[in-house]
């Protein structure tokens, strides 16, 4: 599997993986029946109407024209998680609460790894031989969406998520425009007149992604990498960057950022089904790729019909689950489950079971998670008897035992998502741009 070519950089790796990796969740996943593998040739033009259809991860083995494999949905069931953590599925959001108050355990810094086993470096870089393709039909390109970056940050490194517009074999666009640290920080150091290094990593195990999502307040995320693997994060230099990223990535792309949001990027079929403008953004950089010897590119799926199967959705549904829980179990004396439906894209509907012991208990918990660190648009309370997982019983109790001129609160002007359609469109634009 040559498709990133031995060029000479060629370093043999060591043993820091200790089993923790892509590949061994994909053969986990597997034997659990929760991956589908296809080895006839498949078009990077199908991949993205097959990976709509399927509901279960698929490992494409042979695209046409890529000499790696193409991992998609690999985080786009409750049955992936329950794999990733070793848990039932009832019992995920609880295990990642137990896991994230791990903070602590640091990181192991190793000199190399098998992220090192292919070293390109300049313009041995090219973009266009990874297996990236287009999302959906009006994308303005093909994008790489599986894609952690990793910044420097005061105390230790920023991690995220964001999605990357291949402009040519060693440039991306960058979506920097929603309110995140990456985008405090990286206005602080154009203001500074500083190069902005990044990195970012393509496939790695879903709870490193999930490490990058969740809202631990720490300076260092790699402690909440550390915390969910249950071990402290084997972590290597970059070569052109002053980064370091983990050893047992499949991909890692170096580079900087540049400009002031003025190069577009996108349309792009967002995370909540709908088509987004194209942005003014940053550009992306590339001054070296590193991988393994036989790298699996993963792609993570966004938007389209079925938001319900895709890998945003689910990993914002774990997200919000697990901000929701924190600040639900401080509101009442006895809450039972929360759940954010993923065909609301994970982030904007909450379902809330609690037993009421103290008059007034279910407003409080709506309050509670509307006030959370979550940004939910809508929730729903429902007693202890209802399994919230289950449409069929919350639309019974919906129906049941519900009056809207009776119990439903509605409040205005709090926090919300720029990218939600619903929104007049000058709120929209008030958090967009540079
Ligand atoms: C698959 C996926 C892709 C994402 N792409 C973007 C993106 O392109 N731009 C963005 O601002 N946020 C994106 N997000 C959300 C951010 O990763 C998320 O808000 C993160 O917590 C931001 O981290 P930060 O505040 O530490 O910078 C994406 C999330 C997922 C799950």
């Amino acid at each position: 599997m040559d498709n990133i070519a031995s060029t000479g950089h060629t370093a043999s790796t060591g043993d820091t993986d200790k089993g923790h990796s892509l590949a061994r969740f994909v053969s986990e996943l597997e034997a659990a029946g929760g991956l589908e593998r296809i080895s006839r040739p498949v078009s990077l033009r199908a991949v993205a109407a097959l990976s709509e259809e399927r509901e279960r991860a698929v490992l494409l083995e042979n695209v046409a024209g890529a000499t790696m494999p193409l991992l998609v949905n690999a985080m786009a069931t409750r049955q992936c998680w329950a794999v990733a953590l070793g848990v039932p599925e009832d019992e995920i959001r609880a295990e990642i609460s137990r896991r994230s108050e791990r903070i602590g355990l640091g990181v192991e810094r190793v000199p190399t790894g098998p992220v090192k086993e292919r070293i390109l470096l300049g313009d041995e870089v090219d973009l266009t031989t990874l297996p990236a393709h287009v999302h959906h039909e009006l994308d303005g390109g093909p994008y790489i969406t599986a894609s952690m970056d990793v910044t420097r940050r005061a105390g230790g490194f920023n991690l995220g998520m964001r999605r990357l517009m291949i402009r040519g074999p060693r440039q991306t666009g960058v979506d920097v425009v929603a309110p995140t640290d990456l985008r405090s920080q990286y206005r602080a150091a154009r203001q500074r007149g500083e190069r902005f290094p990044i990195a970012f990593v393509v496939g790695c195990h879903p709870l490193d992604f999930l490490a990058s999502q969740l809202p631990v307040p720490v300076e260092d995320e790699y402690e909440v990498m550390s915390a969910l693997r249950g071990t402290p994060v084997p972590v290597v230099a970059c070569e052109t960057v002053p980064l370091e990223v983990p050893a047992d990535a499949e991909i890692v792309l170096e580079g900087y950022l540049d400009g002031d949001w003025s190069e577009v990027e996108g349309p792009f079929g967002e995370y909540t089904g709908c088509y987004g403008m194209p942005h003014q953004n940053p550009v992306f950089h590339l001054s070296a790729m590193t991988s393994r010897a036989e790298p699996i590119f993963e792609t993570a799926t966004i938007g389209g019909l079925r938001l319900a199967h895709t890998d945003t959705a689910l990993l914002s549904a774990l997200t919000t689950e697990f901000s929701l829980w924190e600040a639900v179990r401080r509101s009442v004396a006895r809450p039972r489950a929360v759940y954010c439906p993923p065909a609301a894209t994970g982030l904007h509907h909450a379902r809330i079971a609690i037993e009421v012991r103290d008059h007034g208990d279910a407003r409080n918990a709506l309050l509670a998670a509307l006030g959370s660190r979550a940004n939910i648009k809508h929730a729903v309370v429902v007693d202890e008897d209802i399994d919230i997982t289950d449409d069929e019983l919350v639309e019974w109790a919906v129906a049941t035992r519900f009056q809207a001129d009776r119990d439903a609160v509605v409040i205005g002007g709090m926090r919300t998502l720029p990218l939600d359609p619903s929104l007049p469109p000058r709120d929209a634009v008030a958090t967009t741009g540079g």
